[in-house]
């Protein structure tokens, strides 16, 4: 009797885990909010295709595509599920995997550690059983999968998590990822902001581990070149702004930028910190073609302005917040391309697949849906990067779907993911392969600069390649358009443009320039005033008592001062 209750709870149990759905019912990616059926929810969150009659009686290949339909980035998953599903159904139509068919099972993170890591043992503790996990695009969620994974033998290949500590295998094994690492965006930066010539620059740096690695890595470059003599860097200051909607931090940054004059600063910052510090810098009239501001991005929308102004931590107006923003410019993974050139695993052209996958995102929502070319791509190439390696795992090995899932399998599939280089809808598609970058994408960046209009404020500036920096377009520092640098055909005309002054702004009397100072306040005994290069002491017969002094002062009657640099005077011998 026992047994039996035992063995029904325990069905029932199981029947409720199979029944739950991992993607939400309702979806609101759409441009006015309207929440709208998510299109697989009702088929049990598994992508639909339409069959190839050669792989009928094919076994099933399952694999999992986990990430958010809510929280931090939004409804993503919605957005780049077109995207998921051509994949699927390009797959499908190919002569890859014969005699398998791979399915796809999709799941909501949520962006957060408790949902990424609920998401995937759902998903992978019920059937069917899945074999490979195409997850997740937040870094702190992909952490938490990594771990939960490591109990079902699955490789995990990650469409859009870009933290440094990603890169850490021994950690996180069996990781794989499509989106560059973030130390390629500061790289990126590093080497545009060495293009231009600027060697003092300020750092501004946010509060998540993202952040802060980057800068460490940004520094650790400048001071190698420091150390060998290749480039002489002045770092000015770093600041950090130590917590959301922390705006005494984002003023004391801003006030640094003052102080030490940076004219060329760069920023580790998200987009919520970083309008509420471009804001600050509004206040202070910081602003470019005299400032230049640089993000080594990952997440700041195009629409960013309309989002930020106004907010309790930004008291910027959408012209303000749109004026500060002028010239910025920001490093972060390369969108879909839109070209002729021919996907190396799908062959579709590219102008093929970008053009469908707009043509579905915009009609979601009775015609009110949303795209994200900026993420989408990475889902397309993922969903065939793991086609690609269960067809050498399977197809050629001559394996069956028996052997998946198991430490072997997981291992071959990471090693074949070690070993893929294709042409992607993002770009070469291949991973580094030496120790401290291993599973790292070895990808295109893009470099966008803020002077579109406040609800599409990014254009795209040039794409950071293997082969270096193309320009797509001029530099544009201000609204003036005489502070434009031109570009054509790749490369840009650097020496003769344009660039915000790279040097210090006078001093108020009473201070001299330092250049890792800024205006410096002059020692006892000495002076500055009318923008002196340096402190001047004070001559016989003068002092100056305290420090930052304009003038020295004559001794007074009965007083006297027999060497320069007095500080004070002695009483004249009786
Ligand atoms: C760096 O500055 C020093 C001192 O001004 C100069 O001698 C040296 O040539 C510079 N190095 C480079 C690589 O510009
Ligand atoms: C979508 O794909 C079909 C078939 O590949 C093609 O004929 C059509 O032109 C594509 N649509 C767009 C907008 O590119
Ligand atoms: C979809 O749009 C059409 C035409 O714009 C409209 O007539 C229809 O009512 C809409 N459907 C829904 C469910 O909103
Ligand atoms: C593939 O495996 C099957 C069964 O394990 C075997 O009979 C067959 O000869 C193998 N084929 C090749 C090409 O190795």
């Amino acid at each position: 009797m026992a047994v039996k209750r035992l063995c029904s709870i325990l069905l029932v149990v199981s029947l409720a885990v199979v029944a739950r759905a991992t993607c939400p019912a309702h979806c609101t990616a759409t441009s006015n909010n309207a929440a709208w059926p998510c299109r697989y929810h009702s088929n049990g969150c598994q992508v639909t295709v339409a069959a190839n009659p050669a792989r009928v009686g094919a076994a099933d290949v399952n694999v999992a595509v986990i990430s958010p339909y809510s929280g931090g980035l939004g409804e993503l998953m919605t957005m780049v599920e077109p995207a998921i599903a051509a994949a699927a159904q390009d797959v499908e139509n190919s002569n890859f995997l014969p005699g398998f068919r791979m399915n796809l099972f999709l799941g909501d993170s949520k962006c957060s550690v408790p949902g990424a890591t609920q998401a995937t043992i759902e998903t992978l503790a019920t059937s069917p059983t899945k074999h490979a996990l195409l997850a997740d695009s937040c870094s702190a969620a992909c952490e938490a999968m990594n771990d939960a994974t490591q109990f079902f033998n699955v490789l995990q290949v990650s469409p859009g998590c870009i933290s440094e500590s990603l890169s850490d295998s021994a950690r996180y094994p069996y990781f794989t990822r499509m989106a560059p690492s973030y130390r390629f965006n500061v790289q990126t930066l590093y080497e545009f902001t060495k293009l231009m010539g600027f060697q003092r620059v300020g750092i501004v740096v946010g509060y998540r581990s993202i952040n802060t690695l980057g800068v460490d890595f940004l520094t650790s470059l400048m001071r190698d070149d420091v150390a060998e003599g290749r480039y002489n860097w002045t770092v000015l200051f770093t600041a950090q702004i130590t917590s959301t909607g922390n705006i005494e931090d984002a003023q004391s940054a801003a006030e640094e930028i003052e102080r030490k004059d940076s004219r060329i600063n760069i920023m580790g910052l998200y987009q919520t910190e970083g309008a509420m510090f471009l804001c600050q810098t509004h206040g202070r009239n910081l602003l470019s073609p005299s400032y230049t501001f640089m993000i080594a991005s990952g997440w700041w929308n195009p629409s960013f302005i309309l989002e930020r102004s106004g907010a309790s931590d930004c008291p910027c107006t959408v012209t303000e917040l749109h004026r500060a923003a002028y010239g910025v410019i920001a490093a972060d993974r390369g969108p879909m391309l839109n070209t002729q050139d021919v996907h190396g695993l799908s062959g579709r052209s590219f102008a093929d697949i970008y053009g469908n996958y707009t043509e579905e995102c915009l009609s979601f929502g009775n015609g009110t849906g949303v795209c994200n070319h900026q993420w989408a791509g990475y889902f397309y190439d993922g969903v065939w990067l793991i086609a690609s390696i269960l067809h050498a795992f399977l197809t050629d090995g001559n394996r069956s779907v028996a052997d998946l899932a198991t430490p072997a399998a997981r291992q071959a599939l990471e090693a074949l993911s070690l070993q893929v280089d294709f042409a992607g809808t993002t770009g070469r598609v291949r991973q580094f392969s030496s120790p401290d970058l291993e599973g790292d994408r070895d990808g295109v960046i893009l470099l966008r600069q803020a002077g579109g209009p406040p609800e599409s404020t990014f254009n795209q500036l040039a794409y950071r390649t293997e082969t270096g920096i193309l320009f797509q377009t001029d530099v544009v520092w201000s609204p003036d358009s005489a502070h434009r640098i031109s570009c054509s055909s790749g490369t840009c005309d650097l020496v003769n443009g344009f660039r915000p002054a790279d040097r210090s702004s006078s001093c108020p009397d009473g201070r001299v320039w330092i250049n890792e100072q800024g205006c410096s306040e002059c020692p006892q005994g000495e002076f500055a005033s009318n923008q002196m290069a340096q402190c001047e002491p004070c001559s016989i017969g003068s002092f100056a008592s305290a420090t930052g002094s304009a003038s020295c002062q004559l001794c007074s009657a009965g007083r006297y001062s027999s060497v320069a640099r007095a500080s004070s005077c002695a009483n004249c011998p009786t």
